[in-house]
């Protein structure tokens, strides 16, 4: 077992024991009327998975996050594009603890406060996130990775020795299937190509089925073909899970697209449909170009 796998799971034990620390983090907010919530639940019955307001984050005085302002409804999934240092990475770090905004709201639902949990917690809360590197353990089989990714969000200590129920085997025969690896499950995984591997993170992500998903630059160095399969997945996995896909790749994100934000300075600088958004005259000046 490799020493971030150690990590990984201690994290992750972590996490569980501080679970009981969510039955007090509702973030002082009641539940919505006639709907009695278990600690920790998912509220959405305000039609908003994740929701940010007036956030702001200055680094040396810098403001890299500037009154942002932005919310995603269950099972949607977002499109965020924008200029290089724009904040879209920034953000995502916010929302999953990474960073602490200097002020404004980050909830989960309506009830999740993630000002007040810590990476661990907010991965446990059900946000994954897929940063832009795989990193899958490459000595291990595709079928080893899912399932150390499955004992890790279940807090297996022994992972190695973690063995797996028939319906979480067939969990990971379904995920396979999604992220079109089921040839390869015997493979190891260092022997993938650069989008196999990225495909099976997002599956490693996907067998602790995460409520949101956060991906950042997801097709950076994949071929055409792994692009187009990628738009794919995602779309299969839209409706199912939320989804904020932050791309340059503005072929792919034609592709996916429903509702496109786009950021700049820290802020939404605009907001629709692919189409609104590309022909946005301040979208052409600090992004597309003419
Ligand atoms: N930890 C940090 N310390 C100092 N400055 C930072 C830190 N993180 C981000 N920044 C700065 O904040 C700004 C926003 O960066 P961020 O990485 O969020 O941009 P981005 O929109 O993801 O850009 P890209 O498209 O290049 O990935 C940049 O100017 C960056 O240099
Ligand atoms: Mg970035």
């Amino acid at each position: 077992m490799t020493p971030d796998l150690f990590d990984e799971g201690s994290a992750r034990l972590q996490a569980h024991q501080f679970r009981r620390v969510q039955q007090s983090a509702s973030g002082d907010r009641e539940a919505s009327y006639g709907h009695v919530l278990q600690a920790g639940e998912l509220d959405l019955t305000h039609g908003r998975i994740l929701y940010l307001e007036d956030v702001n984050v200055s680094f040396d005085g810098f403001k890299a996050i500037n009154n942002l302002s932005l919310d995603i409804a269950p099972g949607e999934l977002r499109c965020i594009i924008g200029p290089n240092g724009a904040g879209k990475t920034t953000m995502m770090d916010i929302i999953t603890g990474k960073t602490r905004p200097d002020s404004g709201q980050v909830f989960f639902g309506s009830t999740i406060d993630l000002l007040r949990h810590n990476e661990p917690e907010i991965a446990q809360l059900g946000i994954g996130r897929k940063f832009q590197k795989p990193t899958v353990f490459e000595h291990l089989t595709v079928w080893e990775n899912l399932e150390l990714a499955l004992a890790t969000a279940k807090h297996v200590k022994a992972s190695m020795f973690f063995k797996l129920s028939g319906l979480q085997q067939d969990h990971l025969c379904e995920v396979l299937e999604t992220i079109r690896l089921s040839q390869d499950l015997t493979r190891m995984a260092g022997l993938l190509s650069h989008g196999q591997k990225q495909w099976l993170e997002i599956g490693m992500l996907l067998m602790q089925d995460p409520k949101l998903l956060l991906l950042d630059e997801p097709v950076a160095g994949m071929t055409d073909q792994e692009t187009e399969r990628t738009a794919e997945l995602f779309l299969s996995l839209k409706g199912k899970h939320s989804l904020m896909v932050v791309e340059h790749d503005m072929g792919f994100i034609r592709s996916i697209a429903d509702m496109v934000t786009v950021l700049c300075d820290g802020a939404v600088l605009a907001q629709g449909s692919f189409d609104q958004v590309q022909a946005d005259e301040r979208v052409i000046d600090v992004y597309l170009g003419r």
